[in-house]
């Protein structure tokens, strides 16, 4: 086993080598213009593309017309909302998202309201950071043109109940996009079985290369339109103009290629680890509790809070492994995660999380290792903690008046 330990794939995942294999005779042997339309080198690009195009769109249950080319999650989410808005915004302006959304998709709605282009409803969660279709039903109102509501969370894994919220948005003639970024390679995709018009995923989260990611766009039963966010030579039927990273998009379909053929097999045994992860943790450990949904989850997150310790210095006291804390460190001070808020976790709680995040490189004696570790300095820390010894002594600590400074 080698240290450090990468336990932080909702971060991003290492490439597969099989995926590196296949992209390498696309830098310099076969480094054509997929849109240099009257050559063998332009000819040899377009095919590899058109090959990926069908590799991915087979992943996700689409046609490979439908796949738009982008340069990842964030600009899937942008080129979706920001496009619908500017093609339907005569229709309405009304946008439907939820709170615990990535801020690729937070921060461009926000950025839409704050410039006066659209009116946004953000719904809450419930206590496993679950989107309630009834609640996406109920906010739809005549100037509603887009649902956008995630798959998977990023931190907490919880897998919403899309195929309902699908079926809601057809019912009611507005369109739903989601944000499939942590979903696309490790959990069944349909779009259309889940009812999705626009989808964003991206590659360097299923073991591809960064840089490439893709925006799915419905066909038919509606064929979905867009206006372009960047102006150019109208690659990509004109939603999303720029050269092709040919060696990137050929890797982003061998990737997705994989997780089609693997995925069976690795749920299976990410599960198997991830479950032994939590279970051992949480039977060592008193007052740990678990952040997310206990079964609607992705398989290789765990997201875990330790009553009594700052997640901050459980992470220094264990710098071989990589993860990642509930505490987003923004300018000067240290901000509880707004997913865990929304959540209904206490501020106290959001800062002592952890997330693991297990993926297809992690092995068995790694995660041994993690569960030792945990354990060790958890309770190193806790020991320290004053708090904790109080807590353990009974004293109600919400009564405690605390001197004032
Ligand atoms: C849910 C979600 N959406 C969007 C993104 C952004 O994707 P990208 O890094 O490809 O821009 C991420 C990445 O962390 C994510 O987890």
């Amino acid at each position: 086993m080698k240290l450090p330990i990468f336990l932080d794939n909702h971060s991003t995942n290492p490439m597969d080598p099989r995926v590196l294999e296949t992209m390498l005779p696309y830098f310099v042997e076969k480094f054509g213009n997929a849109a240099s339309r009257n050559h063998a080198f332009g000819w040899a690009a377009e095919e590899a593309v058109e090959n990926a195009r069908k590799q991915i769109a087979k992943l996700i249950k689409a046609d490979p017309k439908e796949i738009v080319f982008t340069s990842g999650g964030t600009e899937s989410d942008n080129l979706a909302i920001k496009g619908v808005l500017e093609m339907y915004g005569e229709k309405g302006t009304h946008i439907i998202t939820s709170s615990t959304e990535h801020r690729a998709v937070l921060d461009t709605v926000k950025a839409l309201e704050g410039k006066g282009k659209a009116t946004v409803t953000y719904l809450p969660v419930d206590k496993f950071g679950m989107v309630n279709p009834e609640d996406v039903r109920n906010a739809i109102t005549e100037k509603t043109i887009l649902i956008s509501v995630m798959l998977a969370n990023n931190e907490i894994g919880t897998i919403n109940p899309v195929k309902e919220i699908g079926k809601i948005a057809k019912e009611k003639g507005v369109l739903f996009h989601c944000d499939a970024t942590q979903a696309v390679g490790k959990i069944p995709v349909d779009v259309q079985e889940m009812g999705i018009d626009l989808m964003a995923f991206t590659a360097h989260k299923l073991y591809g290369p960064k840089g490439i990611g893709a925006l799915y766009v419905r066909k038919k039963n509606p064929r979905v339109r867009i206006i372009a966010q960047m102006d150019g030579g109208g690659h990509e039927r004109g939603m999303r103009s720029g050269t092709l990273p040919v060696p990137l998009i050929v890797g982003f379909g061998k990737a997705c290629e994989l997780c089609e053929q693997e995925m069976v097999q690795e749920t299976a045994r990410l599960i198997a680890m991830r479950d032994r992860l939590e279970a051992s943790i949480m039977k060592a450990l008193e007052e740990t509790y678990l952040n997310g949904h206990p079964t609607s989850r992705l398989p290789g997150n765990l997201n875990i809070s330790f009553a009594y310790v700052e997640g901050e210095s459980l992470l220094m006291g264990m710098k071989d492994i990589a993860l990642s804390s509930g505490s987003a460190c923004t300018s000067a001070t240290l901000e509880p995660s707004y997913v865990l808020r929304a959540l209904g976790v206490g501020t106290e709680l959001a800062h002592s999380s952890i997330r693991f995040g297990l993926g297809r490189f992690n092995t068995d004696d790694e995660i041994d290792y993690t569960i030792k570790k945990v354990i060790e300095i958890v309770t190193k820390l806790r020991e320290m903690s004053p708090l904790y010894e109080m807590a353990k002594e009974g004293v109600d600590l919400k009564s405690v008046q605390w001197a004032a400074h």
